[in-house]
């Protein structure tokens, strides 16, 4: 949830980490702080309470010159966001800082162990300060003592140390699967960080942190161990990702620019895995064959909010197409409901950070059970890319607001791919059934872009419910994980109570609430249950509710009924999802917009969750 950086190196650090912070913000902003290493024991530190903003104009033209740096933007676990708990954390003599992300389970009985003198915060994070310096003071090495303070401290979190009297070397560690480190390996000079956001601008080359692990860096190189201090041979990757893919260009906001990308990033989807002559290759995430493709007997798709939505559309492929039975849960509830699993249930996990902690505890889950598993993911390089046994990447570029839209349809289109491939491999979907699937899948590049020239029309429709602060979503089949995701965007951008329901479900509940105060969006585009979906509509407008229909391009069958109608272009019916959501997305963002909302940092909200 927070991101840390650290920098050593020849240039000036401060700009350095303000920047990174910049490009970590997303990952919480509830508020911020620096600390600055030179030459000298003293170091310089600052917090600010706030967004980042706040902390930039209280270091405004006070950055002293320094060789090393730590960073940290926060999303408060522990200790409300106030200046006191904003990281980095010192030890009372001020000797060592800490930058922290995740959770110390144990923090309590530590601080009655360790504690070297009062505690300034109520963060959890105090005390490894403290603990280290015991340990720096007893003559310890950075290093060992990290190691050490990270065997006594439970739970899942990476950290960054620094001790002011070695200043230009960094300690990082990750312990669990609480937030990733990476680190960049640069000329003369290193950093290590949250996620790669921080670091493409300084190097493409990065050795990823993995849990367990803990990095030693100095400017001119880096030293990996394990738990143990055993030394470790990491070789740095190299990244394919465009710096330039994670700023804003012409656009308000990062949700913004996210939604408009998305007719290209579908395109990146396929591209090398959908081919117009008709097939499906997914084997850059498949790395098994057809004969044990005929042996799983199950699919249970995992992840959390939206990503557990678009396995909810994936569901429905992996049934029609490679005919296995498939299951959809919530990734923090599997793991705790002992699910019966085996060696042939393929277990897919979605998770555009990959480092979501719940998705990651159910794969875990399953890697016991001895499940194969496949992940989809934007990540390279993230845990959970590690833990499957192939990786589906999005390749759609980084995803900056903290609300998910490109990556929706990303997961989506994947899981498309993949249930045509699994049909092939298991002879469960004939080549003309593929053919026509993919030549479909070939125009949502055009219908998507087609939704999007329409913004207009439902920015005019945000403007008008921009006020209310109720709302239902409505859909059946394959709309009813959008309506689930509707309600969701909603919700997270604009902070309106709303509901995603199975239409059929209205009338067992969710009918009470209805009149002329909460207004419903019915996804009704032209398929199999049209029509009860029409029922649906007729039943809200006879209890005088609002209804914001979402139609097939040319039907106007419910024009007088619904008191508004977006018009979706044409499509194969199975892809409908692709193209309902993307206006559910566009109203999000104009009524959040319209209310004055912070679109790409909701409140309370964070874009990786790794913490349960
Ligand atoms: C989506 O808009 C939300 N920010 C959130 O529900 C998100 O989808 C969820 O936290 C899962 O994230 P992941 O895809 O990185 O696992």
């Amino acid at each position: 949830m927070c991101g840390i950086i650290g920098y050593t190196g020849r240039r000036p650090a401060g700009p350095i980490i303000l920047d990174g912070l910049r490009r970590l913000e997303y990952r919480g902003y509830d508020s911020a702080g620096i600390a600055l290493f030179g030459d000298h024991q003293d170091f310089y530190v600052a917090h600010a309470t706030g967004k980042l903003d706040a902390l930039i104009q209280r270091v405004e033209g006070t950055l002293p010159p320094a060789i090393a740096g730590l960073g940290h933007t926060r999303w408060a676990t522990h200790g409300e966001p106030a200046d006191r708990n904003a990281h980095p954390q010192l030890d009372p003599d001020g000797r060592i800082a800490v930058v922290h992300n995740g959770i110390i389970e144990n923090f309590e009985v530590l601080r009655r162990k360790y504690a070297r003198g009062p505690f300034r915060s109520e963060t959890d994070t105090e005390v490894l300060a403290h603990m280290l310096a015991g340990r720096i003071e007893r003559g310890e090495d950075l290093l060992d003592a990290v190691r050490a303070v990270a065997a006594e401290a439970t739970g899942a979190y990476s950290l960054i140390a620094v001790d002011a009297t070695d200043p230009g070397r960094l300690v990082a560690a990750r312990i669990g699967n609480a937030g990733g480190i990476v680190v960049g390996v640069g000329e003369h000079e290193n950093l290590a960080a949250s996620d790669l956001n921080a670091l493409l601008p300084h190097t493409r080359q990065v050795v990823f942190v993995e849990p367990g692990e803990f990095a030693d860096i100095r400017a001119e190189g880096v030293r990996y161990v394990d738990a143990a201090g055993q030394d470790l041979v990491k070789t740095p990757e190299t990244l394919p990702y465009d710096p330039v893919a994670a700023v804003k260009g012409p656009y308000k906001h990062f949700m913004q620019k996210e939604i408009f990308e998305q007719p290209g990033a579908v395109l990146d989807v396929m591209r090398g895995r959908y081919f117009p002559d008709g097939h499906v290759d997914m084997s850059d995430g498949v790395p098994f064959d057809a004969a044990w493709a005929r042996q799983i007997t199950r699919v249970v798709l995992v992840g959390m909010g939206t990503s557990m939505h678009s396995a909810m559309i994936g569901r429905h492929y992996m049934e029609r197409f490679a005919r296995i039975p498939a299951e959809v849960d919530n990734a923090a509830e599997f793991r705790y409901r002992r699910p019966v699993l085996d060696k042939h249930t393929l277990v897919i996990s979605i998770a555009q950070s990959g480092e979501t902690v719940d998705t990651l505890a159910a794969m875990d889950e399953a890697r016991r059970a001895g499940c194969p598993q496949i992940t989809i993911c934007n990540t390279p390089g993230a845990q959970t890319t590690r833990v499957a046994d192939g990786t589906l990447l999005m390749r759609v570029g980084p995803e900056i607001a903290v609300a998910s839209t490109k990556t929706m349809l990303a997961s989506m289109l994947l899981l498309h791919g993949l249930s045509l491939y699994l049909g092939r491999l298991r002879g469960t979907l004939d080549p003309t059934a593929e053919a026509e699937q993919v030549r479909a899948a070939l125009q949502l590049p055009r219908a998507v872009g087609e939704v999007l020239e329409a913004a207009g029309h439902v920015e005019a429709i945000a403007a008008k419910y921009a006020q209310v602060e109720d709302f239902l979503f409505l859909g059946r089949g394959l709309g009813f994980p959008i309506a689930l995701e509707g309600a969701l965007k909603l919700k997270e951008v604009s902070y309106i109570h709303a509901e995603g329901y199975a239409a059929g479900e209205m009338k067992h509940g969710p009918i009470a609430l209805i009149d002329e105060r909460m207004p419903t969006l019915a996804i009704a585009p032209r398929d199999e249950v049209f029509d009860k979906m029409r029922s649906n509509i007729e039943q809200v407008r006879a209890r005088r509710g609002e209804v914001i229909a979402m139609v097939s391009q040319g039907d106007h069958s419910l024009d007088g009924i619904a008191s508004d109608i977006i018009e979706l272009p044409e499509i194969d019916p199975i892809l409908a999802p692709f193209v309902s959501v993307v206006p559910l997305q566009l109203l999000a963002y104009y009524i959040a917009t319209e209310r004055g909302a912070d679109v790409d940092q909701p409140r309370n909200l964070a874009k990786t969750v790794v913490v349960e």
